[in-house]
């Protein structure tokens, strides 16, 4: 069986090693060491996806506040790329399958989020084209890997218990 990992390369077209090229350097430090460049980046990626033309993307959100979900991402983006742990210390492990599980990631809703996302990396000046190429790969794994998780618990609750008919009444 393919692992989570291997589906999303395999659909993201991005392999592990690129995607994790994040690693190589501290992004948050080689971006001078301020929540700015996030700050900027996810208000930009959020203005777009609350003004989505698309209904059903925009939908997904509705239950969020636009200032909540622009603080949990960029959170989560600084202490994944080399920051201090912002996210982590107010909300927890980042368990971001889990954290997905009540919206549906489809593949097409992978490809609308990274339409958006490299909008807003276009329009973000504060991050420098290499460091945002290295991003991408990364978004776009992930994206995929989430896309791969959802279906995973999807198929999970499919399944029915074999001891469904079984169980004392
Ligand atoms: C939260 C959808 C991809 C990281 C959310 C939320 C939605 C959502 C609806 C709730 C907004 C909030 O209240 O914060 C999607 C969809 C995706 C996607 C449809 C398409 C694949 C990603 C990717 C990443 C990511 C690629 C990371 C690289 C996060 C984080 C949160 C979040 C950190 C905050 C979780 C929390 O604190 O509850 N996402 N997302 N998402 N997403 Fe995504």
């Amino acid at each position: 069986m393919q692992s989570l990992q291997q589906k999303a390369s395999e659909w993201s077209g991005v392999a592990a090693s690129d995607a994790f090229a994040i690693d190589e350097t501290n992004i948050f430090n080689v971006l001078g060491g301020s929540i700015e460049p996030f700050v900027d980046l996810s208000t930009n990626f959020y203005n777009r996806v609350y003004n989505d033309e698309e209904e059903w993307f925009r939908s997904i959100f509705a239950r969020s506040r636009k200032e909540d979900a622009i603080r949990n991402q960029y959170e989560f983006f600084v202490q994944r790329m080399g920051g201090p742990p912002l996210y982590s210390n107010r909300k927890g492990h980042p368990a971001l399958i889990g954290r997905h599980r009540p919206f549906p990631v489809t593949h097409e809703a992978a490809e609308r989020w990274l339409h958006h996302m490299q909008q807003a990396l276009d329009s973000t000046p504060s991050i420098d084209p290499a460091i945002k190429a290295k991003m991408m790969n990364f978004f776009r794994h992930t994206a995929f890997f989430l896309v791969a998780g959802n279906e995973m618990a999807r198929e999970a609750k499919e399944v029915p218990c074999k001891h469904k008919n079984k169980l004392p009444v």
